[in-house]
């Protein structure tokens, strides 16, 4: 089934329903990995047909390390959507990258493992190398800090994310190894989905909300969970101001 669909929306921590998203009618799609997350809810939103599927689940009942993030992506493929914005949780390495602001990453290195990271292993499947120098699609990561701007809402244009496994929090020390291989960001989540959608040849790019300075980053000797989510509900609030001043240009 292909459905004309405008944008799809991946929503992590503390996004598990699209709000502003109308006349919704839900999705089971059957994938040959396995189950989604959960149902794609499509519905009109600005104006535009979009998409909308919670990572975890919509009662956040699934850890960062075991999303089927390949069936997900082969849902929403499936429905139609060719253009998708990950929303995803992390913490701030760079200074300048503190609770509640946005980023839109240019970078990814990814520290994760024992994940299903390709749609080439399955037997039988054509192998596919695909280029993943840039990991987001440049064009979309552009539009959304465009959109951000007419939105009148403070984005971070680029940083390299370090996906992290998992579902704990990192050490100092693992977090001072990220800074000095280049990460600004630490989130759990945003692999594999990137180069899963780049071999489905989905538009992809991500918006990610800090809830928190990373271990050993802010002045704070621990990390409160309670904290994290105060932040990024104040971050997640800024999201379809974003993604609507994205569907109107
Ligand atoms: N580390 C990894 N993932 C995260 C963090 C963090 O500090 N905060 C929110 N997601």
């Amino acid at each position: 089934m292909s459905l004309p669909i405008d944008l799809a929306v991946i929503g992590g921590s503390g996004l598990y329903k699209f709000p502003g998203l109308e006349n919704t009618e839900r999705h089971a799609v059957n994938t040959p990995y396995g189950a989604a997350s959960g149902d794609v809810v499509l519905g009109d939103f600005a104006g535009k047909r979009v998409a909308f599927m919670a990572r975890h689940g919509e009662s956040h009942s699934l850890p960062p390390h075991r999303v089927n993030y390949r069936a997900n992506l082969w849902a929403l493929h499936s429905l139609g959507a060719r253009r998708v914005i990950g929303v995803n949780a992390v913490g701030g390495i760079r200074a300048d990258m503190g609770p509640r602001v946005i980023v839109v990453p240019d970078q990814i290195i990814d520290y994760t493992h024992g994940r299903y990271t390709s749609y080439c292993d399955v037997e039988g499947a054509e192998v596919k190398h695909i280029d993943f120098s840039e990991p987001y699609t440049r064009a979309l990561r552009q539009s959304l800090v465009a959109a951000a701007a007419d939105a009148g809402i403070a984005v971070i244009d680029g940083g390299c994310y370090g996906a992290t496994q998992g579902p704990r929090l990192e050490t100092r020390a693992e977090i001072a190894r990220l800074k000095r291989d280049g990460c600004d960001l630490v989130g759990m989540t945003g692999m594999p989905e990137a180069a899963l959608a780049r071999e489905l040849e989905i538009d992809y790019a991500c918006l990610a909300l800090v809830a928190n300075f990373a271990a050993g980053c802010g002045d704070e000797e621990e990390i409160s969970i309670e904290e994290i989510f105060a932040h990024l509900a104040a971050a997640t609030a800024e999201v379809p101001k974003i993604l609507a001043a994205l569907l109107k240009s």
